[in-house]
């Protein structure tokens, strides 16, 4: 088998830049702090790392409006600092993915300023702008028509009201963004992760959504609050912009494009070309955040994973972001169940993508939503809280960007300002980087391990994966194969000890200390794990 592109094989660690290091003590994260850290994630195991936005934006959305692409937020460095980043990043031999989000702009960018102030400027049509509202519905609910009385015409936006959608039907636009895109590329950008690539175009006749009785959007139907989203999402001109994004990347050689899109997992493979893979290079694939933490749900996500995106596709494993509940929440906590769910990260075929924080078992903070500084739950604040919090949705997305912990000193170690951007979790003495490092069994240094034996094992980074079946109830295992290599993994996901005849020799990894080989039998303790080279 010919070797996979370096984007296929990857692993990703997820940069959320204000909570990661404050190096120059403002309370917030920035660029040199990156840079003194890169050390932790190349040691750690990680090849790439992308970044959420740092560049020039009024901070509403914390960087996701951005007024100007070539510019770095004061609060985040210079492009100096982004400069050195990629350069510090490169060094080490690893990858820098930056976050490029093309569908809106801030309502602060000179673009959206000038749009909106007549209806005769030079960038009148750069966004979406109609006499009247259509029924289109945001992506965070409610209608998303915005009235501007300059040009007594309302525009509109994707997502919240200050981030007015470009219009992507307009050469100009297209092209400027592209440009934007080879800026980056030409600084030594590995590739972007593309926020939410699944909106950039809308039906070019403006025609309204059709009814649906579905309400909440889930991570794998994005439609709800009463509308399928037939002519906001997934739009077929999507796909055809994803190939003309790729074949600027190929202009700079092999560059890695991720879309954050969502839907059935056959649109999500259409983002990624034809079958030689000629779009997005990867894709998420958000439908994994509702994991059930069993066996069964695992092989059925597996299977299904496979047949969608298989050889020359790659899939993408990712379980918690910036938006999105810490995946331990939905482990109720449990440090046992967290190292299984990341043993099948990072031994699956996939690239697995792990957000700050998740390889110390950082938890969600729970936080008012009064004071939020995410926007969006002051949006939701006349419902009470209880109900989002029993549909298991974390709305304040303030509760999962918490302060990297770095060790029990003073803010965790995160920066010695008086008073951090947004409260440190208070659990951080008995959670943090320093205490975890020291102790053989911690969440840390399992997945140190089990990356370690992943960047050793060809097989574990490009092979082939098969389930094995005749297994014990609730126990996965899958076999990597590459070139002769075999490597299987064994995943435990009861409470109680599991024993089963084996065929394969040698164990290279055990979860849990009980997990052992005996008399060619495997004896997995509860929620043990295990990897095995044949
Ligand atoms: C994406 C980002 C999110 C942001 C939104 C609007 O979903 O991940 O943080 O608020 O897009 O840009």
């Amino acid at each position: 088998m010919a070797a996979l592109p370096w984007y296929h094989k990857t692993t990703i660690y997820q940069i959320y830049p204000r909570s990661f290091y404050d190096s120059n003590q403002d309370g917030i994260g920035d660029l040199q702090g990156i840079i003194q850290k890169l050390d932790y994630i190349k040691e750690l195991g990680f090849e790439s790392i992308w970044c959420s936005p740092f560049f020039a934006s009024p901070q509403a959305d914390f960087g996701y409006d951005i007024s100007n692409y070539t510019d770095i937020a004061p609060e985040y460095g210079s492009m100096n600092d982004a400069l050195q980043l990629i350069e510090e990043t490169h060094r080490r031999g690893m990858k820098i993915i930056f976050d490029m989000v093309m569908n809106h702009t801030s309502s602060e960018h000179p673009w959206f300023k000038e749009s909106r102030s007549s209806l005769d400027n030079s960038k009148a049509d750069w966004y979406l702008w109609r006499d009247k509202p259509n029924n289109w519905q945001s992506m965070t609910g409610g209608s998303s028509w915005h009235y501007a009385e300059e040009r007594k015409q309302y525009y509109w936006a994707s997502f919240l009201p200050f981030q007015p959608d470009l219009n992507y039907r307009n050469p100009e636009v297209k092209k400027t963004m592209l440009d934007i895109v080879r800026f980056w590329l030409g600084k030594g950008a590995d590739g972007f992760r593309l926020d939410i690539f699944n909106v950039i175009y809308k039906d070019a006749e403006f025609r309204n959504n059709p009814f649906t009785f579905e309400l909440i959007p889930t991570e794998s139907n994005p439609s709800g609050f009463f509308q399928k989203a037939k002519y906001t999402l997934n739009q077929p001109e999507n796909y055809e912009f994803a190939k003309e994004l790729r074949s600027v990347c190929d202009e700079f050689g092999d560059r890695l494009l991720l879309g954050e899109v969502s839907g059935r997992r056959d649109m999500l493979r259409k983002y990624l070309g034809n079958e030689k893979n000629d779009g997005l290079t990867l894709v998420f694939d958000f439908g994994m955040m509702d994991f059930k933490i069993n066996a069964g749900y695992f092989h059925d996500l597996i299977e299904d994973i496979e047949r969608h995106f298989p050889d020359p596709f790659m899939p993408v494993y990712v379980f918690s972001n910036h938006d999105r509940a810490r995946s331990i929440l939905r482990l109720g906590n449990d440090i046992r169940k967290a190292k299984l769910l990341h043993l099948l990260q990072l031994t699956v075929r996939g690239v697995p993508c792990m957000y700050y924080g998740e390889e110390i078992g950082m938890t969600n903070l729970k936080l008012p939503f009064a004071t939020a500084l995410d926007p969006i739950p002051h949006k939701f604040q006349s419902i009470p809280r209880s109900i989002f919090d029993m549909l298991g949705m974390t709305l304040n997305r303030d509760e999962v960007r918490t302060p990297m912990q770095w060790n029990n000193e003073k803010n965790a170690g995160f920066s010695s300002a008086e008073k951090t951007w947004l409260p440190v979790h208070p659990n951080y003495a008995g959670i943090n980087v320093e205490r975890e490092s020291k102790d053989e069994s911690s969440l840390l240094n399992i997945i140190r391990a089990i990356l370690k034996i992943r960047n050793e094992h060809e097989a574990l980074r490009q092979g082939s994966l098969e389930l094995i079946s005749g297994l014990p109830d609730n126990v996965l295992g899958y076999c990597r194969k590459l070139n002769g290599e075999e490597i299987s993994v064994f995943l435990n996901f009861s409470e109680s000890e599991k024993q089963f005849p084996l065929t394969a020799k040698n164990s290279i990894f055990k979860l849990s200390r009980q997990d052992e080989l005996k008399n060619r039998e495997i004896n997995l303790s509860g929620y043990g794990g295990m990897i095995m080279k044949s």
